[in-house]
């Protein structure tokens, strides 16, 4: 693959400017993948190489590009970069303009205005209202991060009978998000452990739920550890109730740039590997749905409310 028009436009978006600079990106970034497309692993490689020793010194000027990249916290797609994100394209002029240069401000903030980016922000939205639309109260986060979606204080404003289990494998997730909702009298347990380990004792650690959701947490699974984690929560989900996780699609927009700029690989599943997910569960209304980007899809797993359980209630 070449990279000169690509070198040219991120060289010169000072004097391009921010709007004019994504819009030639995003249409090099399209063309590029699709010459990717036809390349094999090993050219792939040789090509994330190239595009790295002549593209990355530049691109790294961009905070979060660099951020993104180095992995601090040892892993991808930690909570920091989920609030960066957020932050950017929410509130922050200092966050999104955070770079080393004048160039590296701009690379930084055409990033977020990049498909990904613009995604992550629909996602919030999405979980605020599907925590605000609960048939009760008791939910858990698994992958919690630091909870973005309960920042803004009216979401748990809403009822006074919450339960909510967050679970994470970073304590640093955990201590955000407890400094998040700390401030409200919800009921709000963490637990620090791997999710692949929690969810062997789900029934014990959770008791009946009425919402669990992962958000950005199964794109870091093969789709076997997927099942086995969709198959484990399965039973903690009340009538009526619903499991709901999320995963990006293959077709991802930003997938070049997260990849040979970040080196953010995910396991990426289609629409069909999604709905298979939930070939075994039982009494299980499935339902999967595209974003309005092309990058996250949203798998709603409904518990039915069976004659039986009817009768009882
Ligand atoms: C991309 S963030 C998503 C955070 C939040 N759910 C959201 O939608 O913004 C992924 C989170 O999953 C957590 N995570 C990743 N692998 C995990 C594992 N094996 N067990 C538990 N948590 C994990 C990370 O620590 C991180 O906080």
């Amino acid at each position: 693959m070449n990279f000169t028009r690509l070198k040219r436009i991120l060289s010169s978006v000072v004097e391009l400017g921010e709007e004019p600079a994504t819009s030639l990106l995003q249409n090099e970034l399209a063309e590029l993948s699709r010459e990717r497309a036809a390349l094999s692993a090993e050219q792939d490689l040789r090509a994330r190489q190239a595009f790295r020793r002549e593209l990355l010194q530049i691109v790294h000027e961009s905070h979060f590009c660099r951020y993104a990249y180095r992995k601090p916290r040892g892993y991808p797609g930690d909570f920091v970069t989920q609030e960066m994100i957020w932050l950017s394209r929410t509130n922050g002029q200092s966050v999104r303009y955070a770079g080393d240069t004048r160039r590296g401000r701009l690379i930084n903030s055409v990033t977020m205005n990049m498909e990904n980016a613009a995604a992550n922000e629909e996602r919030v939205y999405f979980l605020r209202r599907l925590v605000e639309g609960s048939s009760g109260g008791r939910v858990a986060s698994i992958g919690c991060g630091s909870c973005i979606e309960l920042w803004d204080p009216s979401v748990l404003a809403r009822r006074s009978d919450w339960r909510y289990v967050l679970v994470d494998q970073d304590s640093g997730a955990l201590e955000a998000a407890r400094r998040a909702v700390a401030p409200s009298d919800t009921a709000v347990r963490t637990v620090h452990e791997n999710v692949l380990k929690f969810v062997l004792r789900a029934e014990q650690r959770l008791g009946p739920c009425d919402l669990v959701y992962l958000f950005g947490l199964l794109d870091y699974f093969s789709e076997a550890n997927a099942r086995k984690i969709v198959e484990c929560l399965w039973p903690v989900i009340a009538p009526g109730g619903e499991l709901v996780v999320t995963n990006a699609h293959p077709s991802n927009p930003t997938r070049l740039w997260m990849e040979y700029v970040a080196d953010w690989f995910l396991d990426y599943k289609t629409e069909s590997t999604l709905l298979g997910l939930a070939d075994r569960l039982p009494d299980c209304q499935a339902q999967v749905r595209r974003d309005s980007f092309g990058v996250y899809q949203y798998l709603r797993l409904r518990r039915q409310i069976s004659t039986q359980s009817r009768a009882a209630g």
